[in-house]
């Protein structure tokens, strides 16, 4: 089912004490103010995940997130975090696929299939994530590069365990450079990705909850949430000040 959702991404960012602050923030103003029944999640470095579990059980609005898993369930991996670690903290969700990822880090759609699928196993809800370079949009391969990220990491799943993942749109062109794609750029894009994904999935994947992000704020979130085929947000660097990010999560 479509959900409106709003997902912070602090990356790597905040001691523990600095973000157990801003979670506490947050869960305040959520809870006096938040009232359009959107989920809002914050996904924290892994290392404050559990602290931050803590924080977000005085309120009922907010839930926890991680960054990432690692795409095997457990054993000689020295540094690396397994799904079942993170769903034993307390998290409901997990990003994976991130461009940022996919960049530093080399990660391939074979290798986050299976994140996706250790994921599912267990119970944490992927929002998985896509988007093109400005070079491929340049050249006009933008929307067969995105979809090709859904189809080689997402196609092999049972409708049922499809129908849990969210999908979150990153053109990378628009993330940390304070350039927003344009509402029309980011409904056009969410609309193919949608039909894409109902070409696959049908009436479920026609309701996937796709998510906007790169350079999303205050001033721009009610715009691009009013478009047809926007279902939220994922937030990085206004995710990092309590205000800014409920204050997007309000735009809807
Ligand atoms: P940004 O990051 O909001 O700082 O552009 C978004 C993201 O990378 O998820």
């Amino acid at each position: 089912m479509r959900k409106k959702i709003v997902a912070g991404n602090w990356k790597m960012n905040k001691t523990l004490e600095a973000g157990v602050q801003l979670a506490t923030e947050v869960v305040n103003i959520a809870e006096s103010e938040l009232n359009n029944g959107a989920t809002v999640v914050l996904c924290t470095p892994a290392i404050h995940l559990s602290a931050v579990a803590g924080v977000l059980k005085s309120g009922k609005k907010v839930s926890l997130g991680a960054q990432n898993i690692y795409q095997k369930e457990s054993g000689a991996f020295t540094g690396e975090i397994s799904a079942e670690m993170v769903k034993s903290v307390g998290a409901g969700y997990v990003i994976l696929g991130h461009s940022e990822r996919r960049e530093y880090f080399s990660e391939t759609n074979a290798q986050l299939a299976e994140k996706v699928n250790l994921a599912l196993k267990y119970n944490l809800t992927p929002i998985f994530c896509c988007g093109e370079t400005l070079a491929q949009r340049e050249a006009g391969i933008h929307i067969d590069f995105v979809k090709s990220q859904l189809s080689e990491s997402l196609f092999h799943l049972s409708p049922e365990d499809y129908a849990k993942v969210v999908i979150a749109y990153e053109p990378i062109w628009a993330i940390g450079t304070g350039v927003t794609a344009t509402s029309q750029q980011a409904q056009d894009m969410h609309k193919e990705l949608r039909t894409h994904l109902a070409s696959k999935y049908g009436k479920v994947g026609e309701n996937t909850s796709i998510l906007y992000g790169g350079s999303a704020k205050p001033s721009n979130a009610k715009e691009l949430f009013s478009q047809p085929d926007i279902d939220g947000g994922l937030i990085g660097g206004a995710s990092l000040v309590a205000r800014d990010f409920i204050d997007i999560a309000k735009a809807f």
